[in-house]
């Protein structure tokens, strides 16, 4: 029997399989507001089968945009322009998520088709970038941030609150707090960007406080029943890894205390040098630790879009969802190959008539 095709219930949201499709930019909208395109690329993503679409980075404000391109949520209209894409994710049978976000100091940078590096500082296109200390990320992202003040770093978790509140209200059943990549959150965490020497900065447990911060903040807004996860990068593969390791399974379980729901194990991203093993389904045992010693529920991308390999890393206990990024972009319609591939006899769902009535006479 698959276990990649059994439902998963988180609060009072049950997945009708273990895929999910990950957070995505589209680098396609608008002074943060999303278009037909976003509509087309998240309902053939949910048609096609995955039992939660998460909808891509969505700025809190607009300084914490990666581009100019890059979808916000920092006030109702641009929230409301979600409607019509939660309304089709769940008429395809899907739940609708949304992953907020603040890029920090990776921010004004150009789309990654357009060089994928910092707009430059005298170009009326790019803005100011905010972070824990004045310390630029380096390579392609040279821009120095500017120090966060303890009044910055209110108005930004007042800006999760915000963008969270927004979110609820248009409908999203599954908020993700984009705690990685080297963004806002996950650079409070990194003793490579964060060289404060006040309460958010120093050991770990100053260098966790905006995190866990923002989750509280977050959590009494967001309801109970409904899945609040977090994308967290627990290891840089900066060669300390040991030690990261340790620091963030420790903010996992206070994550966990905090009202967390479940968590997205991913990479820090917060230096140009790090040596990542890349390789098919790689993040697993790491995202089995995680699972095994915070005691938390796991999700987890990177190399997983085969589908005897997602099929595997839930066998085997690695993960509780498997995320599913490129595969998707590729075949919008992978669950349901997935299915056809494991030989799943009667998958719960198909597709609508008109392209299963094909398909179907195998
Ligand atoms: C086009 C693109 C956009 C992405 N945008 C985001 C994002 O908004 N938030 C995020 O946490 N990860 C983002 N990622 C990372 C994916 O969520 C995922 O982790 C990655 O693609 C690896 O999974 P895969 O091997 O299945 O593609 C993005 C990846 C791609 C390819």
């Amino acid at each position: 029997m698959s276990a990649l095709f059994q439902p998963f219930s988180l609060k009072d949201i049950t997945l009708r399989n273990r895929i999910a499709v990950p957070p995505m930019c589209q680098y396609s909208a608008t002074d943060g507001l999303i278009n037909d395109w976003h509509l087309a690329n998240y309902t053939g993503m949910a048609r096609g089968g995955a039992g939660l679409v998460i909808v891509e980075a969505t700025a809190v404000a607009p300084e914490g945009r990666i581009t100019p391109a890059c979808a916000g949520i920092w006030n109702d209209q641009l929230a409301e322009a979600f409607i019509p894409v939660i309304k089709a994710i769940k008429a395809h049978g899907s739940v609708p998520g949304i992953q907020i976000a603040h890029a920090g100091r990776k921010a004004s940078a150009n789309r990654p088709w357009e060089g994928d590096d910092h707009i430059a500082n005298d170009d009326p296109r790019g803005w100011q970038t905010i972070a824990p200390s004045a310390v630029p990320f380096g390579a392609h992202l040279p821009k120095v941030p500017e120090a966060m003040t303890l009044q910055d770093i209110e108005m930004v978790k007042a800006d999760f609150v915000a963008a969270a509140r927004r979110a609820l209200a248009v409908g999203f059943e599954w908020l993700e707090l984009h705690f990685a990549h080297g963004y806002l959150a996950q650079s409070f965490f990194s003793p490579h960007a964060n060289q404060r020497t006040d309460a958010y900065g120093g050991n770990a447990d100053n260098r966790g406080r905006f995190l866990r911060e923002t989750l509280a903040a977050v959590r009494e807004v967001w309801p109970e029943h409904l899945p609040l996860t977090i994308r967290f990068g627990v290891i840089e593969f900066d060669g300390n890894d040991e030690q990261t390791m340790a620091e963030s399974i420790d903010l996992t379980r206070q994550f966990k205390a905090g009202g967390m729901d479940m968590m997205s194990v991913s990479m820090g991203f917060n230096i140009p040098t790090a040596q990542i093993p890349w390789g098919p389904a790689f993040m697993g045992p790491i995202a089995k630790r995680v699972r095994d010693e915070a005691g938390v529920p796991v999700s987890s991308a990177w190399g997983f879009g085969v589908p005897h390999l997602a099929e595997q890393a839930v066998q085997d206990g690695q993960l509780d969802l498997v995320m599913v990024g490129k595969a998707h972009l590729a075949n919008p319609h992978w669950a349901y190959y997935a299915a056809r591939e494991l030989k799943i006899d009667k998958p719960s769902w198909t597709l609508p008539a008109p392209y299963a009535h094909w398909l179907e006479r195998y």
